[in-house]
């Protein structure tokens, strides 16, 4: 199966899933929606989050490396204001005026140089105030050893989130099993915080 097709079926499968926890509650902490309220959704798949994003008035950016996932976005036919990019989160620039960078599940599909410079960028991009939600992976995580992946300690993650108000940081350990059938440990780090 090629990764192409592999995330087709990933899309398939949670296709009507609730939006993610994390965006839930970055997007509550904004209490009413921000002026102009832009947000980014990196690795946004086929717009699980970018569904709640538009529902609650803010314009999204949406970014993912997978043209399937944007050509399923576009089938959905969403109200609001969307602005789809083809490419990988490590090269795509951070519009200006950002308020709310997510990332659900997919910021460690970037190698560990790559991640660290896109996590600067991000906390460039944000004005105090902003936010950022989603998902990094830990060490215990059993996809450690993938290529192009990254996984930080608990500590490593602390330390990249300095000068952030933390709103939720929950870390989980589970044996699971994946959206495509596969058993797996996750370690998980479910992350909502505010640029001070
Ligand atoms: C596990 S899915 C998560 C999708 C969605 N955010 C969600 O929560 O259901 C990961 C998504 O990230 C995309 N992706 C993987 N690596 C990427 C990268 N480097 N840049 C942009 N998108 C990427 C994949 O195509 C896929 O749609």
């Amino acid at each position: 199966m090629s990764q192409a097709s592999g995330w087709a079926a990933y899309y398939e499968k949670l296709r009507d899933r609730p939006p993610r926890r994390t965006l839930l509650a970055a997007l509550d902490a904004f209490g009413e929606t921000p002026a102009d309220a832009l947000a980014v959704d990196l690795g946004c798949g086929d717009g699980r989050d970018v569904v709640e994003i538009l529902r609650r008035g803010w314009s999204v950016v949406a970014v993912d490396a997978e043209p399937e996932a944007l050509r399923q976005l576009a089938a959905r036919g969403l109200p609001g204001t969307i602005t789809p990019i083809a490419g990988r989160m490590e090269d795509v620039p951070l519009p200006i005026g950002v308020q709310l960078v997510n990332s659900s599940f997919a910021m460690p599909l970037c190698e560990p140089e790559k991640f660290h410079a896109l996590w600067e960028r991000i906390r460039e991009a944000l004005p105090p105030g902003g936010r950022f939600s989603g998902q990094w992976y830990g060490p215990r995580d059993s996809w450690v050893g993938r290529p192009g992946m990254t996984f930080l300690t608990r500590d490593e993650a602390m330390a990249l989130l300095d000068g952030f108000d933390i709103e939720m940081f929950e870390e989980e350990e589970a044996d699971g099993v994946t959206p495509r059938g596969n058993s797996k440990h996750w370690h998980i780090f479910h992350i909502v915080v505010r640029k001070r």
